[in-house]
């Protein structure tokens, strides 16, 4: 059966994708995914200036694949996203996606101007990072207003290549931020950044867990609302879609494509090893082979038309 699949013109070897967060700092680690099985590597978010993001703890095992984190988007900026890109490139000829983050609207399009020029196959706007809020204020995934207006600003620097929106669960009616998204733009979108935020308390000491109190859920405890809103969003928009959220084996991707997904972002289940693409793409080998299923383009959207 053929796992290639083509997404906004780009070819990839399989519809795995390597989802922003984990490891995707250095061009080591992207490739690493890469030659683990992804079909792509999406980069963690690049800012133009240097993030420091949040101190120590950051990650918490919440046990049964689960995370709840406040990374807070650290990176080294723009010079340093170069470096990686370029290290990336020596090492593989998959297609890289770039994700980007900035304060304000003005810095997602210089932002996005000058990673641009680090000519990604893909760009992924993180406007829906849920552990910010106390530096940023309230992502602007959570608006349509604010996803318009920064959609449009960043469209018109991308030039040639395309443009995918990462959206925020945590919203009334995701399928009209991706509506809007659409409307402004938007090439693709992302589905969906980490629920919350959440909280966990230390009992003993009666204090947050996490230094920034607060932090994104990740992990299957999250794939039902994520495959939710693939489903409300496949419904909403024409634009092709990435499914991320808590997929963890080759039936949770079957699933997620099966709800509207073209590609399958992985991200907390890649953290204790990148095996897991390999084996997610065996079992959906296997899964489609004994059903004949010769197209894995086939799955998009499936569970709309039965
Ligand atoms: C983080 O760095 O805080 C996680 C990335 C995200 O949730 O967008």
């Amino acid at each position: 059966m053929k796992l290639t699949t083509k997404f906004l013109g780009i070819s990839l070897a399989n519809p795995l994708v390597l989802a922003s967060g984990i490891l995707g700092t250095t061009g080591a680690s992207l490739a690493a995914a890469v030659k683990a099985g992804a079909g792509a590597a999406t980069s963690k978010s690049v800012w133009l200036r240097r993030h420091d993001g949040h101190s120590n703890p950051t990650v918490l095992n919440l046990g049964g694949g689960n995370l709840l984190n406040a990374v807070g988007l650290p990176h080294g900026g723009i010079e340093e996203a170069r470096v990686e890109f370029e290290n990336f490139r020596k090492l593989s000829s998959a297609p890289l996606f770039a994700s980007i983050a900035a304060s304000n609207f003005e810095e997602f399009g210089e932002t996005a101007a000058a990673v641009a020029e680090l000519k990604p196959d893909l760009m992924e706007l993180n406007i829906s990072c849920p552990n910010v809020e106390s530096e940023f204020g309230r992502p602007f995934a959570c608006s349509i207003r604010d996803t318009k207006k920064v959609v449009k600003i960043v469209k018109k620097k991308c030039g040639a290549i395309p443009l995918a929106v990462k959206l925020s669960p945590n919203v009334e009616n995701i399928a009209e931020i991706a509506r809007a998204a659409e409307t402004a733009g938007a090439d693709a979108i992302t589905a969906v950044n980490t629920v919350g935020p959440g909280m966990v308390i230390d009992i003993e000491t009666a204090e947050p867990i996490l230094l920034n109190r607060v932090g994104g859920l990740s992990g299957p405890a999250i794939r039902p609302l994520a495959v939710r809103a693939v489903w409300e969003i496949f419904e909403a928009v024409k634009i092709p879609i990435i499914g991320t959220g808590g997929v963890a084996n080759g039936r949770d991707a079957i699933e997620m494509m099966e709800a509207g997904a073209s590609l399958v972002g992985i991200g907390s289940a890649a953290k204790d090893g990148l095996e897991i693409f390999g084996k997610i793409k065996k079992e959906i080998e296997k899964w489609c082979e004994s059903r004949g299923i010769e197209n894995i383009s086939e799955l998009t959207g499936k569970a709309h038309r039965s």
